[in-house]
């Protein structure tokens, strides 16, 4: 890995890149055209936003704004939680590209698993709405499809049921956040893992003396070291900066390497206050 254009083959053969420009949160619309121009400035090649984040259609201005030829980047998007159902599926992920002014997305993920409002049979209901990204990823209109936050029993679903196997679960990663079970079963199923908030922990680390020794040593802030432990798990990693600065620095981690020592060291890291399960959660 040696630059932040480097890519993974997905199982369909689609390459995404490494690291991502994530824009959640980032509901300004200045804010949010501008980041996307100023994250493929700096080389980012990757965007990551979703119909939750009710900016797509500034995400879509900053990528016509932003000087790059579409085929070049890799955009994602994903279904709201209140959008799964086939039919309901395909209507809104035809808006979405409607919203982002693209003729494809590269990747297509069902952002969360269970639709609390459905209550009951979130089996059938997965099951359901991914034959609508099966449908368009037949059609062309998805390069890829995927799954967001699914774990384990959620999977076992898909694979049991699908036409197309997903090539992506993105989920939240970072120390103290390890999903060992998921990553481990996504793998098996031939997935390339997405980390999101892989910064959560920046602020109780900032008084971790070993840490610090860390962005000595290796001349970077916590956040450098946070997203290279992502990359180094092998996981796409998806940053988010409205910043101009950050969004520069948050690249710049491909000329150095976390020794194991270290690795180990943060994997080993606990945040009580980052474990609960429904704390984290966008929706
Ligand atoms: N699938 C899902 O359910 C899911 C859930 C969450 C996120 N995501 C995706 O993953 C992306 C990344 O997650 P995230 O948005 O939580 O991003 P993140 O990169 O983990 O954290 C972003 C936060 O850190 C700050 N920050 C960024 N760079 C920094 C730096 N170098 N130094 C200090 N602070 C810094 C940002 O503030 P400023 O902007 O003010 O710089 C922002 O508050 C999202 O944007 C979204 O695309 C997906």
């Amino acid at each position: 890995m040696a630059s932040l254009q480097d890519t993974y083959t997905l199982s369909n053969g689609v390459k995404i890149p490494v690291l991502g420009y994530g824009t959640w949160q980032v509901t300004d619309p200045q804010e949010a055209v501008e980041g996307v121009v100023n994250a493929v400035k700096e080389g980012y090649r990757h965007i990551d936003t979703a119909q939750m984040y009710k900016n797509e259609e500034y995400v879509g201005k900053g990528i016509k704004e932003c000087g790059v030829p579409r085929e070049e980047l890799f955009v994602t998007s994903k279904l709201n939680n209140n959008n799964h159902g086939y039919d309901r599926a395909r209507k809104t992920i035809e808006e979405s590209l409607e919203r982002l002014d693209l003729d494809y997305l590269d990747l297509f993920l069902i952002h969360w698993p269970v639709v609390k409002e459905n209550g009951g049979d979130w089996k059938q209901d997965n099951i359901d709405t991914w034959r609508a990204l099966e449908d368009l990823y037949d059609e062309g209109k998805l390069k890829a499809i995927g799954l967001s936050n699914f774990a384990v029993p959620h999977l076992e679903n898909i694979e049991e049921n699908c036409r197309i196997k997903p090539m992506v679960n993105q989920i939240r990663l970072h120390p103290g956040v390890l999903q060992e079970d998921t990553v481990e079963m996504s793998r098996k199923q031939n997935m390339v893992i997405e980390a999101w908030s892989p910064l959560s922990p920046m602020k109780y680390m900032e008084e971790n003396t070993k840490v610090q020794a860390m962005c000595s040593e290796y001349g970077k802030s916590i956040a450098q070291i946070l997203l290279r432990w992502s990359l180094q798990h092998g996981f796409v990693t998806l940053t988010k900066s409205v910043h101009e600065e950050r969004i520069r620095q948050n690249a710049d981690i491909f000329d150095f390497e976390l020794s194991q020592g270290d690795m180990d060291y943060l994997d080993s890291l606990k945040f009580d206050e980052l474990s609960k399960p429904d704390d984290f959660q966008e929706r």
